[in-house]
């Protein structure tokens, strides 16, 4: 039996987990699985009906369950609230008392979408690389932080066991794939920069098979947008990785393309790496690609089906083989569908595999 708990959020969050979740029950009812689903408020949802963003309720199941199934967080309605109320705010709470220090965001490039992206098609055209995201430390956590009428502060912090962690697991990352590590950071400006790449290359004694490559990030927001197809494993630190994820999203056509696994040591969440996207809410236009690839992440990470999570990919492939396009992946020409209208042609290739 998997324990799913899923959180659908704010704006467009509830429509593309719906996508999501059907997804799952078809694989469910296909391979006899048993899974059970409980769904719980988070965000601004959570504070309109509770007063708060993250209840203890919300905590403790996230807790117990095998997995967290996120679609997104904020939105205008809550924006001016005080900075430790905001939506935001708790995502990052939920973070780190989950201690999901690992943040997996594959940008790979669907051969359907060559054109799709704002880039050239023989730029994009075959890139597939993971961005490994610190999650719970760094200026996102560090103290002190506030602002007052004169001044706004926050602190960019790592511990050396945070780093050495996220360095050791990008490593074997590497290792599962091309063996070509990439860890982008700001040496030449931030002292804090410099401890992380000395205890990344500390680390890199142990994996001497990965090629090591040191990266400013000013010139990694260029190189990814010059030849993404260069990169086979990033690792950041948590603003960074924030910025170059996006920038990778872009890559292979929509920041709705992207999902997001987010693995501690108990714990595991798998989320969209975009945000409630207000100003498409509610008008059934939203991508759910990246949320039910978030789903297949989900199946390989923590249920280790791999088979069925090949099966999504697939069906997704497919889905847009067939010229399925939603708006933020058309062309001039293409027809547009809905949400609802690319999940089902993902859920009728998913019955089809
Ligand atoms: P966003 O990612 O929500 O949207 C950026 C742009 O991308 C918008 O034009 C949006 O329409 C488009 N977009 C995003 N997802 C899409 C999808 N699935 N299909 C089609 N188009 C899509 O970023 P934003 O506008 O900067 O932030 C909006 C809110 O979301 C803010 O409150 C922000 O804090 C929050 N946010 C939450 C998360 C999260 O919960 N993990 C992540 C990022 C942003
Ligand atoms: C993301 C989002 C979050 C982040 C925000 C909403 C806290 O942008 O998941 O990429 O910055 O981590
Ligand atoms: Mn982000």
């Amino acid at each position: 039996m998997f324990r799913i708990v899923s959180i659908p959020g704010d704006g467009i969050g509830p429509e593309v987990v719906a996508g999501a979740l059907e997804v799952i029950d078809t694989l469910a009812a296909k391979h006899d699985l048993e899974i059970s689903i409980e769904e719980h408020l988070f965000g601004g949802a959570s504070y309109d009906v509770h007063g708060e963003m993250l209840t203890e309720d919300t905590l403790d199941a996230c807790k117990k369950c095998d997995a967290v199934l996120l679609g997104a967080v904020g939105g205008h309605k809550w924006e001016n609230l005080p900075h430790d109320k905001k939506p935001e705010a708790a995502l990052l709470k939920l973070r780190k008392e989950l201690e999901l220090f690992a943040n997996f965001r594959p940008a790979k490039v669907y051969d359907a979408l060559v054109d799709a992206s704002s880039l050239k098609a023989d730029v994009v055209g075959g890139t597939d690389f993971m961005v490994i995201r610190e999650l719970t430390g760094g200026i996102y956590f560090g103290e002190p932080r506030g602002y007052d009428d004169n001044r706004g502060w926050n602190t960019m912090v790592y511990e050396h066991y945070e780093v050495e962690r996220i360095a050791r697991l990008a490593f074997d990352a590497a290792m599962k794939r091309q063996k070509r590590l990439v860890s982008i950071d700001k040496a030449n400006v931030l002292e804090s920069s410099q401890f992380w790449r000395n205890i990344v290359h500390d680390v890199h004694k142990d994996y001497p098979e990965v090629q090591l490559q040191d990266m400013y990030v000013d010139n990694a927001a260029m190189q990814i947008v010059r030849d993404p197809k260069q990169f086979d494993v990033i690792v950041t630190k948590n603003l960074f990785g924030d910025i170059l994820s996006d920038i990778s999203g872009m890559i292979t056509g929509s920041l709705g393309m992207l999902p997001s696994a987010s693995i501690g040591s108990a714990h595991a969440m798998y989320e969209p790496i975009h945000g409630s996207a207000p100003d498409i809410a509610g008008q059934n236009k939203a991508n759910p690609i990246a949320t039910i690839a978030s789903v297949a992440m989900m199946f390989e990470h923590s249920f280790c089906m791999k088979n069925v999570s090949d099966e999504i990919y697939a069906a997704i492939e497919s889905a847009l083989a067939q010229g399925f396009r939603t708006a933020d992946i058309a062309k001039a020409g293409d027809t547009i569908v809905s949400t609802t209208e690319m999940t089902e042609a993902i859920v009728a290739n998913l019955k089809a595999l």
